[in-house]
């Protein structure tokens, strides 16, 4: 049977963070499906279909990676696939903290769902959306940190 995962999260919008899961993601699992999902606890900043174009830029050279949107829970998502693994970065013992209730309540929904978490790499640890979009907003040189494929997106924007 080939592999498959879930690796789900708001990318509002995606960063270089984002990829570097993606691509480990894609060289570990046959297929990845990445999941735009609405996150309660925040406060949206691009449309989700933005969201969605601008994740299918930045992936257009993964061939099995796919990038869907989903306003549901996550559990119903993975019971409506059949994907059974979800992996999720963790960059911090804090991020570890939130995602370890996270799976566990995941699981508790959908019986069997398993959660990877994947250490982010050093060179990618710092960096999240809501520091992007933080230095979006001051004008900041955003290239170390965001797909260049979707750099004019981002800028465009915030002008
Ligand atoms: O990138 P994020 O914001 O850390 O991703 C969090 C996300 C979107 C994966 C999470 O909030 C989520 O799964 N949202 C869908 C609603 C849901 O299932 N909530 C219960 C989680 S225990």
């Amino acid at each position: 049977m080939a592999s498959k995962c879930l690796y789900p999260g708001s990318f509002d919008p995606v960063t270089l963070g984002h990829m570097d899961l993606i691509r480990r993601c894609a060289a570990m699992y046959d297929a990845v499906v990445v999941g735009v999902l609405h996150n309660p606890e925040k406060k949206g900043c691009f449309p989700v279909e933005k969201r969605v174009e601008m994740l299918k830029k930045a992936c257009a050279g993964l061939p099995n990676v796919q990038v869907i949107s989903y306003g549901g829970l996550l559990s119903s998502l993975t019971r409506e696939t059949g994907i059974r693994i979800v992996v999720r970065g963790v960059r911090n013992v804090g991020d570890l903290e939130n995602e370890m209730t996270m799976a566990r309540i995941n699981r508790q929904l959908d019986p069997g769902l398993e959660t990877v978490f994947l250490p982010a790499s050093p060179e990618r640890g710092e960096i999240s959306a809501s520091m992007v979009r933080q230095l979006a907003s001051f004008g900041a040189d955003l290239t170390p940190f965001v797909p260049k494929e979707v750099l004019p997106d981002i800028l465009a924007a915030f002008k």
